[in-house]
């Protein structure tokens, strides 16, 4: 049976007050709207259909092909945004699942439940319901007596007595698409001039038909986002979500609520999660970390039993047993190999550390290579920058160089060439060679 999804992301989101439309405001670092296609993921491999409007240049740009797009060029309604799919969907699904892009946490399973029940149905449709003490203006849902849904009444029109049912449409439904077609069609107008999507489960009952429900157990992927405060209240619920997962893979997040993880990044067991750590982007941690306090590391890969303390890494490489912090800043194309050690403010940027270099305090290292067990004195910098462009420096192993050393690029220095305190070293220095002064000089070879 194929299933096709439609995503409704037209509205205009007016009370969010922001350039931005609204289904592009991210949640846990990825738009609403990327939520939602996850989730559609899950019931069918047939490409979603993604009803746009409002910002549809820059919801086409964001979303690319992982979607077909349906212009609806005026905004009537939720019924006239499904109708809008009609064209390219009529003859081409057996099922059609909607749903509205302003829901991020509304999971896949949800969706799939709603597939299975409708498959069981012999009506034409099954929504997705909650029963909640907050009605938030969500439709109110009308059973019969038999328990039978009978109607979705918007809260506008409510009656005192229907007001009060704790029920509620979370807008999202599983239709027979033949019917669907049929059915909004003769969607009559409502008295705000929009068709209203809720007005099938009035023309399945009057023609006799079973309407089914699910109803949601997790109050949480009912959160719809229509201000920044539900968009708050919706990155808090994914927030939990993810962090709960991975705790239950083995990872200690020691305070949650302080712990913020993007929906792409992987860590290992074992490892520690320290209060206000953010993780964001591509990140990939490994096994027996300890990550934080205060750290935020952006699109990073890091080794097994690596130690971040109150550290900035951005795009950087960790191999196993890096330590590093507090206040270290790694930049792009920062690669540490293998039990590197960094202490207090260091900056590291498009260079690569092999193993076991010590890089304790105060040191800028950009555009350079340093060999195995080289020593970066505190105060170190390499001056990679002449104004213009960006040169390369090159530090054998076992190299000593020593406190508040300038490395003036391009500079290349052999293994176990020593620098004195304060030197500012202009030319290569070649191995075994101590050097000292400004600019430096060679006084000394250590050369047997
Ligand atoms: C809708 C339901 C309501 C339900 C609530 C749950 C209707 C008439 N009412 O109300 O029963 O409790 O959702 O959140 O459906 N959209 C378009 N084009 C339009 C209008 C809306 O694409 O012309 C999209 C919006 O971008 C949004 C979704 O449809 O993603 C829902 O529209 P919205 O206006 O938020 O409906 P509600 O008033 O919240
Ligand atoms: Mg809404």
């Amino acid at each position: 049976m194929k299933i096709t999804s439609v995503i409704l992301a037209a509205g205009q989101g007016t009370r969010m007050k922001s350039d931005l439309p609204k289904v592009l405001h991210p949640v846990c670092g990825k738009p609403m709207v990327w939520h939602a296609l996850q989730a559609a993921k899950v019931i069918s491999d047939e490409i979603p259909v993604m009803v746009i409007g409002h910002g549809a240049d820059r919801v086409r740009e964001e979303i690319g092909s992982a979607a077909r797009f349906v212009v609806q060029a005026e905004r009537l309604g939720t019924g006239h945004a499904v109708q809008q799919a009609e064209s390219t969907l009529k003859g081409d699904t057996d099922l059609v699942l909607v749903s509205a892009a302003d829901m991020p946490l509304l999971s896949g399973e949800t969706l799939s439940k709603l597939v299975e029940t409708q498959k069981a149905n012999n009506g034409p449709m099954t929504m997705l319901t909650i029963v909640a003490d907050d009605p938030r203006g969500f439709g109110r849902v009308v059973r019969g007596e038999d328990g039978g849904v009978r109607a979705i009444v918007e809260e506008a029109v409510a009656s005192e007595e229907e007001k009060a049912i704790k029920e509620l449409n979370v807008g999202a439904y599983c239709f027979d698409a033949n019917w669907l077609w049929d059915a909004l069609a003769r969607i009559p107008l409502s008295a705000k001039g929009e068709y209203y999507l809720t007005d099938t489960v009035g023309l399945a009952v009057d023609a006799g038909m079973h309407v089914s429900a699910v109803t949601l157990e997790d109050e949480i992927e009912a959160i719809g986002v229509n201000t920044r405060i539900h968009l708050s209240e919706a990155e808090a619920g994914m927030r939990s979500r993810l962090n709960r997962a991975h705790q239950l893979k083995g990872v200690t997040i020691v305070d949650p609520a302080s712990t913020y993880i993007g929906v792409d990044v992987e860590i290992g067991s074992d490892t520690v999660i320290q209060p206000n750590t953010h993780l964001r982007g591509e990140t990939k941690i490994g096994a027996g970390c300890e990550i934080g306090p205060n750290s935020i590391i952006t699109d990073c890969q890091i080794g097994d039993r690596c130690i971040i303390l109150s550290s900035v890494l951005e795009k950087a490489t960790l191999e196993d047993d890096v330590d590093m912090g507090p206040f270290a800043r790694l930049r792009k194309g920062a690669y540490l190999s293998k039990g590197v050690h960094m202490g207090n403010f260091g900056e590291v940027k498009d260079s690569v550390l092999h193993e076991g270099v010590k890089m304790g305090h105060f040191s800028y290292i950009g555009n350079a290579d340093i060999g195995a067990n080289t020593n970066i004195g505190a105060g170190t910098i390499t001056c990679n920058y002449d104004g213009e462009k960006k040169h390369p420096t090159k530090i054998g192993e076992d190299v000593f160089i020593g406190s508040d050393t300038m490395l003036v690029a391009p500079l290349e220095l052999g293994d176990r060439a020593r620098t004195g305190a304060g030197s500012v070293v202009t030319k290569n220095v070649k191995e075994d060679t101590l050097v000292v002064g400004m600019p430096a000089r060679a006084i000394r070879n250590f050369k047997r």
